[in-house]
């Protein structure tokens, strides 16, 4: 069979070109996602590879996290940020708020899809809530970190980041709050928390339950929370450069008045008190709260179950010493939504109502 020369150039330039033209498109189809690196675990290197606890966490910067996981390309165009580099035991109201106001900055730029930011996994849960109060977007908003350090065997950092990245860039991620993404589960920051020390599947929402799955490539969502957040909030961090002292006293047997006493003379503003059971306040500590409430300290009555509702005018006369419940909020979680409260009300009445929207 003849073939011209001519004709067979000019059909192998064809298909490069419509090749190339829609390896272009499908590249141009790629979601913007930008990765805020703070450090955690997931950040972590051990001594071997079998060190999975006695390693040194927030060692590895954003670009060698992204270089280790060559499958993001194909996933979304993924650009990386170096914000803090620590444990997040060290993570706090300060860094919360140079974080929230960059994320709120970078979502306000139409070429941005969305966020993944890595993060120890101690206190994820409670970046996680501060943001689903703080961001002013519906683009979605992605925690994620690790239990073992990218050194360990079976590291499940490499694989949560894919996850994250891929729920970062999705149509079906937008609008659902900030989420946290590890061991292929999708959960929602207000009700998400750590369940185990040292296991990949600590992130759970016992209860509640989980919002869905990242699995082949795609999140599948099955529900979503449906308290306030994001851009229905009424908290704006743009102004704010620091946020009020709010403290948690945990109550357990034989507790006394101590720590409640002493977070008042140290200035805190407002207390979550961890109560036992349904928020139970012990007969030591109870003149101690209401005390602090005197002196116009906002007391929040938490529980240190975990678990369910602390129920209004429930193990205590909330209406006559006035305090506030916390909801399903554990103690931690209260903390922040006092926090936020703080910096637009100091009326017990509009602060209940806050907890009962968030
Ligand atoms: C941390 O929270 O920074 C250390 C623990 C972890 O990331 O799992």
């Amino acid at each position: 069979m003849y073939l011209n020369p001519m004709r067979t150039l000019f059909a192998l330039f064809l298909c490069l070109f419509l090749l190339n033209a829609q390896a272009q498109t499908t590249a141009d189809r790629l979601p913007n996602v930008v990765i805020l690196a703070t450090g955690g675990t997931i950040a972590g290197t051990g001594a071997t590879s079998t060190t999975t606890v006695g390693y040194t966490a927030a060692t590895v910067g954003v670009d060698a996290l992204i270089k280790a996981v060559p499958e993001l390309q194909k996933v979304a165009r993924v650009s990386g940020e170096q914000v803090f580099q620590i444990a997040s035991e060290n993570m706090g109201n300060e860094q919360w708020l140079v974080l929230a106001k960059r994320v709120n900055a970078l979502l306000a730029k139409p070429e941005v899809d969305g966020i993944v930011i890595t993060h120890g996994t101690d206190t994820l849960e409670e970046t996680a809530y501060f943001l689903d109060l703080v961001v002013k977007s519906k683009k979605p908003v992605v925690l994620v970190g690790s239990m073992r350090p990218s050194t360990a065997m079976s590291a499940d950092g490499p694989i949560n980041l894919y996850n994250a990245v891929i729920t970062a860039g999705s149509q079906d991620a937008v609008g659902k709050g900030v989420l946290v993404v590890l061991n292929d589960q999708i959960n929602a920051a207000r009700d998400v928390t750590k369940t185990n020390t040292v296991t990949t599947d600590t992130f759970k929402t016992p209860e509640l339950g989980m919002l869905g799955y990242v699995i082949g490539g795609q999140p599948h969502f099955y529900r979503a929370s449906l308290r306030k957040h994001t851009v229905d909030t009424e908290f704006d961090v743009t102004n704010l450069n620091a946020l009020p002292q709010v403290d948690i006293a945990y109550s357990y047997a034989n507790v006394g008045p101590v720590a409640v006493n002493a977070l008042v003379a140290a200035g805190a503003k407002g207390i979550v008190h961890a109560g036992v059971g349904d928020g139970s306040l012990p007969a030591k500590v109870r003149p101690a709260l209401s005390s602090a409430r005197e002196k116009g300290v906002v007391i929040v009555r938490s529980s240190r179950v975990g678990q369910g509702i602390v129920a209004r005018n429930g193990e205590a006369n909330d209406d006559q010493l006035d305090f506030v419940v916390s909801d399903t909020l554990n103690p931690q979680k209260a903390r922040i939504l006092l926090m936020l409260a703080l910096t637009r009300t100091t009326s017990t009445r509009d602060i209940q109502r806050m907890f009962g929207t968030y």
